[in-house]
């Protein structure tokens, strides 16, 4: 059944001044500010638990020519240590989770060559020292520049690496104005708070691990395959993670090996990855390398596009890095090209970092941009505008809702855009001062999800469903959705999450959780309406769910009397459907922000920043607020100081700590605000709401660069943008 097919009035649609979309505040949020909400490494419900420590291989490139483990099981408190020599059998890779200490290869710098289990973290810790290991070491391939040559097609993930309309060099060569640019964005770190934990049990054949994890059917799908059981064996826990950004969509080494040692040692294991291991043996986004070539007319149309991204993730691996994605997309050109290429390095795993592919590649396009309307002596809003497409240009299919040029006006006004000044001309003091604004765009998806609620005699409502909540308010935005759709308080709503053995969901990320897990959400809950009705024998037409009722003509049942001393229990589904490629799905937005260069260090500070955003209906004002200034402070590191420096002799991130790999601060984040304009989008899903959570990020970063440039007249094409590139 196409589930997410184009839907007339809802029940939400009924009630406009309804709780769901109003700024509740989290529901899980006293749990949280008075640390009872349990994370991945707290969970206590696992008796005497042994405590793993990973070994990293200190080598990129190479091979181990032998583990000399003596000391450290003579170590005290040591119960196992685990190395290629002694590691349970494992089945085959699987999405991006891997057979851990299966052989003696070493592909980067960061993979686990031992795993030691004691009585004690600090044991496991002193323990994992004394290992001892000897390594064959080769020449590792540290720099996606300097291995260009190796790079290849990648197979396609959703969509081709490849895509080609038209001329793309002939129009090219044709036309009046042209910008062929190479923009850069190095690696970058997820750096959420909450490190990657794990604590595995087996009960039998079947292991419990309870793991900070943003996908949990999908984890439980990989883990199941390395740990050669059947999928129902394995059961994922996660209900509470402290932020995830794409680093937890996968279970990560210290998954497999608790699970693994557990069973060994016949107890629970439990594991965190230290802050530096987070730079090794986890994942990043990796380094890019793009080529933009934009022709276009003397009146700014655009008539040649062509997008090119190169990146690169450890050796043995496909993921890719889809920047240019949404240049297939965003503006109108009848000639254009985009293209990915990856090469293997001995690097770690690149993975999924919020908005991946959007993110840099809006880094780079919405420079390209800027750099095209100065050329051209056009506003940037302008240009832009002369390029907005009737339809996708590349799918050529319709939009369902498209509000980017309404974003940039409204941002224009709001942030006062007309008082932008020509390049290197506003000073204040030792401060030159600029203004710049870039388009935000990122793909809609919908994802498979599915619920179950069950309404109690006592008139509590109780919704189970295996989804995440990664601190971005899922819990709160179901019970706003549950609690609208019934009618009932949002205290009589009560939202069980985070666990495998609970109805199968889309769990958290590109952003895809909310409408995804609310849509199965809001169809188990108007099965639920529609059984409640039956029950009482009302007429359907016109019932109002309010104040634990529901009132049809001249008749008021209680919801409660209705569920009858045994309750009732509804599910509901939500599955991606023919909109999907009926319609070209994304949410929009405009960034505009005010940077000051200072006129004799270079240094750059961020003044005021304003994003402008459509998304949909909005669940809840105040956490959708939250998922976009986060986002656009992603995008004030990605524009100022985030960056992953590689010592290319080992192929080494030096700068592995929150210390030296730089996020931005409060300090660094000033006046920042985000608005979002109405808009209800019938072809995204039943609650007509699309994705937010990395909306933020996307093209955020490039509206500082093209502030930094309206500020001095220096166009700085290699993020981060540092005071070194200024001088
Ligand atoms: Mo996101 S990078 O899919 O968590």
């Amino acid at each position: 059944m196409e589930m997410n097919q184009p839907i007339g009035r809802t029940p939400l649609d009924d009630r406009p001044d309804g709780l769901v979309g109003r700024p509740l505040d989290r529901v899980d949020g006293p749990l949280k500010v008075t640390g009872r909400a349990p994370y991945a490494y707290e969970v206590r419900e696992l008796a005497d638990p042994a405590y793993g420590f990973i070994v990293p291989a200190t080598v990129s490139a190479g091979t181990i020519r032998a583990i000399d483990a003596d000391a450290a099981r003579r170590a005290p408190g040591v119960i196992l240590v685990m190395t290629h020599e002694n590691v349970p059998e494992q089945g085959e890779k699987k999405e991006q989770v891997w057979p851990q200490l299966a052989g003696t290869q070493v592909r980067f710098r960061g993979q686990p060559v031992a795993f030691v289990v004691a009585e004690t973290f600090e044991q496991a810790r002193a323990a994992a020292m004394l290992v001892a290991v000897t390594y064959d070491r080769s020449k590792p391939k540290g720099l996606l520049r300097e291995n260009l040559a190796a790079a290849y097609e990648p197979k396609p993930v959703n969509s081709p690496p490849d895509s080609a309309l038209g001329d793309f060099d002939a129009a090219f060569a044709a036309a009046p104005v042209r910008i062929d640019a190479e923009y850069t964005t190095p690696v970058q770190i997820h750096a959420q708070m909450e490190p990657h934990a794990t604590i595995a049990a087996w009960d039998g054949d079947r292991v419990t691990l309870h793991t900070a994890n943003q996908m949990l059917n999908r984890g439980q799908k990989s883990l199941a395959a390395v740990l050669k059981l059947p999928p129902e064996n394995v059961r994922l826990v996660s209900r509470y993670i402290g932020g995830g950004f794409g680093s937890k969509l996968q279970p990560l080494p210290e998954a497999t090996l608790a699970a693994l040692a557990a069973r060994v040692v016949r107890r629970p294991v439990k594991v965190a990855l230290t802050r530096q291991q987070e730079f090794s043996v986890g994942t990043h986004r990796t380094d890019t390398i793009q080529r933009i070539r934009l022709g276009a007319d003397r009146d700014g149309r655009l008539q040649a596009i062509a997008h090119e991204s190169w990146s690169d993730t450890a050796e043995g691996d496909g993921f890719f890095e889809t920047s240019a994605n949404v240049t297939r997309s965003l503006y109108a050109a009848a000639n254009r090209v985009t293209r990915h290429r990856l090469v293997n390095l001995n690097v770690p795993l690149a993975s999924a970092m919020r908005a991946p592919g959007e993110a840099v590649g809006q880094l780079a396009f919405e420079c390209a941009m800027d750099e095209l309307a100065e050329r051209l002596k056009l506003d940037p809003i302008e240009l832009r505008v002369r390029n907005e497409p009737a339809e996708d240009p590349e799918k050529k299919v319709p939009f369902s809702v498209r509000q980017l040029v309404p974003c940039m006006r409204e941002g224009a006004r709001l942030f006062g855009w007309d008082g932008r000044a020509a390049p290197g001309t506003r000073r204040e003091g030792d401060w030159l001062v600029g203004m710049g604004m870039s388009a935000a765009a990122r793909l809609n998806p919908l994802m498979a999800s599915s619920a179950k609620v069950r309404l109690g005699p006592d008139g509590v409502l109780t919704v189970r469903m295996a989804m995440t909540d990664i601190g971005t308010g899922t819990y709160t935005i179901l019970t706003q959705i549950a609690a609208e759709m019934l009618g009932l308080p949002p205290n009589r709503v009560r939202v069980e999450l985070g666990d495998t053995d609970l109805p199968y969901a889309s769990g958290s990320g590109g952003s895809f959780g909310a409408g995804s897990a609310g849509s199965a959400l809001y169809v188990a809950c108007d099965n639920l309406r529609k059984a409640l009705i039956r029950a009482g024998d009302l007429n359907p037409d016109g019932a109002v769910f309010r104040d634990g009722a529901v009132t049809s003509g001249n008749r008021t049942e209680s919801l409660a009397n209705l569920a009858g001393r045994t309750g009732m229990e509804e599910a509901g589904e939500i599955k991606p459907g023919e909109m999907k490629a009926k319609f070209s799905q994304y949410s929009y937005g405009a960034h505009f922000a005010e940077v000051g260069v200072d006129a004799e260090t270079g240094e750059i500070r961020l003044r005021r920043m304003l994003g402008v955003f459509t998304g949909g209906r909005i669940l809840n004002a105040k956490t959708a607020r939250s998922q976009a200034i986060g986002g656009m402070t992603f995008g004030v590191g990605a524009a100022l100081m985030e960056e992953a420096v590689t010592d290319p002799r080992h192929s080494y991130y030096v700068n592995h700590d929150l210390a030296e790999y730089h996020v931005p601060v409060h300090a660094d984040v000033p006046a920042i605000d985000a608005v979002f304009l109405p808009e209800l989008d019938d072809k995204a899903n039943p609650l007509k709401s699309k994705g937010l959570g990395e909306l933020g990020i996307c093209g955020a970063g490039a509206a500082l660069a093209n502030a930094v440039y309206n500020a001095t007249g220096i166009r700085i094409r290699d993020y981060p943008l540092t005071l070194d590139k200024v001088l």
